[in-house]
């Protein structure tokens, strides 16, 4: 494999933390290029269990560079505080292995308190709270604060006024929150610049100068194909391109430099925040993959809603993003089901449809039409190889294969690296 991106097949949380933690063991550089800390990225090293939220999960692999692209939005205040408890556990953050475009947006405290008003006590996206959305909207109208920016005080200064000047209105006479000073703003943001400075980068020469010398690049993509703002199932979704080919876009590169794709599947389906989900399960077979599969926000705790997987998302994720590899992950979350059930079309005013309906609210008035495969009973954590899994495993994973008209080359069966599968060469 060259330089690879790893997306998200479903609506997020599809185990990409510990795929691109696996894979990061096979190349030099690791990337992330859209969204930001509204991310949890969970990996388990040995036991300890790291949750990544901004810094590539590639951090956990001694040598790697880690690099956070132009499409990211960043944090820095929980940048820094990622930073300080990595370096306590020994973890080299130094400048010279991780770095920052000087072209990320920051997120600014009034992104997370606009962020916050307009979702209201009822929660009506159900976002993360970080600011993205706000944030990402100051990027477009052209009045964010970039990263680099931190190395001019007085622009960052009129830069924060401006932006308060509008959203303190929105504060005081539409949310009745309180405003914010923009001198405090800018102080302490700042206070915290000599601390992000040094991480800055040209990161399309990392990226481009380390692939010409043969080094590999690994592009970790957050979130998942159906929450893309375009493609997703919007409003229900985030404020960023989740799709492959925003890696590089997001990075700086050309995509004739990404040559492999892969889409990472749970075995079966959860979204957390609101939206339609056909395939929801609000029964004992829903409870069961929430609490077998741990189905809680490695962001915010929130309780994962759960249901069957769904094939209709997978060939959406497949035209879309073109995977040439599916990595198949949380299989052993199903062991113990005695029928396991795949969505494998929709029926949409009278007619049965492969892919989702485009009208605005068509996917809240699909009905999933299911295909049923025998379960399995036996736990298959402790399987290593394609030959030891049960015979009802792989026929579940090669009716998955069929639909979504790509191999598995990863099959995951628990959370540590080592309960991993790899097939096809990959
Ligand atoms: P935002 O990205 O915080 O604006 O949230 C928008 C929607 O995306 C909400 O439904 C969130 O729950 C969802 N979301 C954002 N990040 C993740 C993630 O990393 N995993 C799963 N869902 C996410």
């Amino acid at each position: 494999m060259g330089n690879m991106t790893v997306i998200g097949a479903q609506w997020g949380d599809e185990g990409k933390g510990k795929i691109v933690d696996l894979l990061s063991g096979d190349v030099d550089m690791v990337v992330r290029f859209q969204g930001g800390n509204n991310a949890g990225h969970t990996v388990i090293v040995n036991g300890e269990r790291y949750v990544l939220h901004v810094i590539p999960s590639g951090i956990l692999h001694p040598g790697k560079v880690c690099v956070i692209g132009s499409g990211v939005v960043l944090d820095p205040r929980t940048f820094l505080e990622e930073v300080d408890a990595l370096a306590a556990k020994g973890i080299d953050v130094s400048p010279g292995r991780l770095k920052i475009s000087h072209r990320a947006h920051l997120i600014m405290p009034y992104h997370c308190a606009l962020d916050a008003a307009r979702e209201g006590a009822e929660g009506k996206i159900g976002t993360t709270g970080r600011g993205i959305g706000p944030c990402y909207e100051d990027k477009k109208a052209r009045i964010g604060i970039r990263a680099g920016d931190l190395a001019d005080p007085d622009l960052v200064r009129r830069k924060v006024t401006e932006a308060l000047r509008e959203k303190n209105v929105l504060f005081s006479a539409l949310y009745g929150v309180p405003t914010l000073d923009p001198g405090e703003a800018h102080a302490a943001l700042m206070a915290l610049a000599p601390r992000i400075l040094p991480y800055l980068a040209d990161v399309s020469s990392v990226i481009l100068d380390g692939t010409a010398r043969g080094r590999k690049a690994l592009f970790e993509g957050a979130q998942g194909v159906m929450l893309d703002i375009d493609h997703g199932t919007y409003p229900y979704v985030t404020s960023s391109n989740t799709i492959a080919d925003n890696a590089a876009v997001g990075a700086g590169v050309p995509s004739s430099s990404i040559d492999t794709r892969i889409a990472i599947v749970k075995a079966y389906t959860t979204r957390v925040g609101a939206g339609p989900f056909p395939t929801e399960l609000n029964d004992s077979v829903g409870m069961h993959l929430q609490q077998k599969g741990g189905e809680f926000g490695a962001t915010t705790g929130r309780a994962r809603r759960c249901g069957w997987l769904d094939a209709v998302v997978l060939r959406e994720t497949a035209r879309l993003c073109a995977p040439t590899t599916m990595a198949l992950t949380k299989l052993d979350v199903l062991g113990g089901l005695k029928e396991l059930q795949i969505c494998v079309g929709y029926e949409f005013q009278g007619q049965r449809t492969l892919y989702p309906p485009q009208g605005p609210n068509d996917l809240e008035h699909v009905t999933p039409l299911y295909e049923s495969l025998p379960g399995w009973d036996e736990d298959i954590s402790s399987c290593l190889t394609w030959d030891s899994l049960p015979a009802n495993t792989r026929s579940y994973i090669e009716r998955v294969e069929e639909l979504m008209g790509v191999r598995a080359g990863f099959i995951s069966v628990g959370p540590d690296r080592r309960q991993t599968i790899r097939r096809h060469g990959v």
